[in-house]
């Protein structure tokens, strides 16, 4: 008997564990419900009633040894930096985590509105369900004029006319109505138009509007405002070119056209080999408009101009399908990721 608990206890001494299997079988062995001390424990009534004391000690000294290699083999285990845990595996590829990005008409926006900020813009917002004063009326737009017709519009109610507004220029009325000049105010949003959805035309689109009514506001201060806009968001040497056009808002008006970033020149399918692309509409502000909001004419002028987010993003990124913007393809999205 003394033999065998002198066997347990060098095989005990000896142990070594070096992973989490061989520290169960040395639990199993030692420490477990039916282990090799405990057996020893049942042996008790083979041993001399004398001795049985000095028995039942050793072997309860074995189980205190079992308990504290036990511990030991633990903390061994225990991995003390990450090189020592065999659970990580580093040369394994990482679990890769893909981060959202910023939706790309989201990012011509803030640079649009960085832009214009750094000349002294603010930022103004209205409803996108708008009364025929705001949208029309006011904005020189005649009753039953075919103007009106020039921009399809999503009428909710007719007379009184409630309609989803077709340009963020009834913002530019809001805006109007409650500052007094000098105002300088860029209006983002979403507007709305009854067009059939194909790669150049959506329901849906988003527009920047943009207004500065001040004393002496001249068509030169369109122009050059126009021309660092273009270049700031572009390129330095992008072109700019202004076309005589009609708005019933402004007057005179004029289109506004960039050199194209594509073929810069040469002719090519995105410029239909005109070397110019439109990015958007321009003027200086009806003297109307400027009455109809309570602005003195005779005392203030203003420019207006307004572009469509999608087709200044389009011409950035050479993009050539604007449903690609809301049909959230991850791929296409992850493009423009700045993370
Ligand atoms: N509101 C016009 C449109 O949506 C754009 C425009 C704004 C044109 C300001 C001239 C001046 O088509």
């Amino acid at each position: 008997m003394a033999e065998k608990i002198e066997s347990i206890r060098n095989e005990l001494n000896d142990s070594t564990v070096s992973n989490q299997e061989e520290l169960e079988k040395f639990r199993l062995r030692y420490i477990g419900r039916k282990n090799v001390i405990a057996d020893l424990f049942g042996e008790m009534k083979s041993v001399a009633p004398e001795e049985r004391k000095g028995f039942g000690q050793k072997v309860n000294e074995l189980k205190q040894l079992a308990q504290t290699k036990f511990q030991e083999h633990i903390t061994n285990l225990e991995p003390t930096d990450d090189s020592q845990d065999k659970s990580v595996d580093l040369t394994l590829p990482s679990a890769s985590d893909s981060f959202g990005s910023i939706h790309p008409l989201t990012a011509t926006k803030q640079r649009f509105i960085e832009i214009f900020e750094r000349i002294g813009f603010n930022v103004s917002s209205g409803p996108e369900i708008e009364d025929d004063w705001h949208n029309f009326t006011a904005l020189n737009f005649p009753e039953n004029h075919p103007a009106r017709e020039m921009q399809d519009t999503f009428f909710i109610e007719k007379d009184p006319d409630v309609a989803l507004r077709t340009h963020t220029s009834s913002v530019q009325v809001r805006v109007m109505e409650q500052q007094e000049p000098p105002i300088r105010t860029l209006s983002p949003g979403r507007v709305f138009r009854n067009e059939a959805i194909s790669a150049r035309a959506h329901c849906i689109f988003h527009q920047m509007e943009g207004l500065y009514v001040d004393k002496g506001v001249s068509f030169a201060d369109l122009k050059q405002t126009l021309y660092h806009f273009a270049r700031e968001m572009y390129s330095k040497n992008t072109e700019v070119r202004f076309r005589p056009s009609y708005f019933p808002f402004t007057e005179p008006s004029a289109e506004i056209d960039i050199s194209c970033q594509i073929c810069h020149g040469e002719g090519c399918n995105i410029c239909k080999h005109t070397g110019w692309v439109e990015i958007g509409g321009s003027g200086m502000v009806d003297p109307n408009v400027l009455k109809n909001c309570g602005i003195d004419p005779e005392v203030y002028s203003g420019f207006a101009f307004g572009m469509g987010i999608e087709r200044i993003t389009m011409l950035k990124h050479q993009i050539t399908d604007l449903r690609l913007f809301t049909e959230n393809d991850i791929r296409f999205l992850k493009q423009f990721s700045t993370l």
